[in-house]
């Protein structure tokens, strides 16, 4: 799906996504909170001086990044302007860009990108994936999350969703051997969002289920 489709949705972004996923397991911001918790318990010590939101849309991890690292220096990226209009309200202080060209330059200590590569087309994926390397600082890292498409209960969300329709869902595996040919020399990954909210207790095990493909979603973290 390109921008001009996600500029539609820019408006309702929150709305559109609530109504795909039942009651029983929407949870407002959880899925958004999980990842950067993730992401900042993987980094443990490390302070990143500057975080770049790749595919921020409507910005719905940038209260998390904000939450969770207070004093990094916040950034976002997207197609899709009409989102980051969106997003620049909900963090003020995040700088926002639809232009490459703007941020090529920059380095940043990590980059996240939360369910944007389903939507890039297949064609041009290692592309993205590596101008993302390519805008790493030394000792940068990359975290990409996404989709598991053998989850059964995401499938169904993922279809029912009205901006999934042209999306196409990518496979971790996929996810490992683009990492490499992008020119990542080393990754970590695993299966996350096992249990839904009237699980919520069982949530701290999901570190040691990683390595079963039947997690909602799934990261990589890389580093070149
Ligand atoms: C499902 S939304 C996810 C937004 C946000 N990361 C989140 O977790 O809420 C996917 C976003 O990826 C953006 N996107 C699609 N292709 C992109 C590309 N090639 N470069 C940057 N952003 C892209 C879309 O405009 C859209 O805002």
């Amino acid at each position: 799906m390109n921008s001009p489709e996600f500029d539609q949705y820019a408006k309702q972004y929150d709305h559109v996504l609530g109504e795909a996923i039942p009651e029983s397991l929407n949870e407002d911001g959880y899925f958004a909170e999980y990842k950067v918790a993730l992401m900042a318990s993987r980094l443990r010590t490390h302070k990143p001086k500057r975080i770049l939101d790749f595919g921020c849309g409507a910005g719905r991890s940038l209260p998390y990044l904000e939450k969770y690292f207070p004093e990094s220096e916040l950034y976002g990226y997207d197609l899709s302007s009409a989102s980051l209009e969106f997003a620049a309200k909900r963090v003020p202080r995040a700088m926002l860009f639809s232009d490459w060209n703007e941020i090529a330059a920059m380095r940043f200590d990590v980059v996240i990108a939360a369910n944007v590569f389903h939507h890039i087309p297949v064609s041009e994926r290692l592309k993205a994936l590596t101008q993302c390397r390519l805008i790493l600082a030394e000792g940068g890292q990359m975290f990409l999350f996404e989709h598991n498409p053998f989850n059964p209960l995401t499938r169904w969300i993922f279809e029912r969703c009205p901006f999934d329709i042209d999306a196409e869902m990518l496979k971790m595996r996929s996810a490992l051997d683009m990492c490499r040919e992008a020119g990542f020399n080393s990754e970590q990954h695993g299966y996350t969002l096992f249990f839904p909210r009237q699980l919520a207790f069982l949530r701290g095990f999901e570190p040691w289920l990683k390595r079963f493909p039947l997690g909602a979603q799934y990261y990589v973290q890389m580093a070149s």
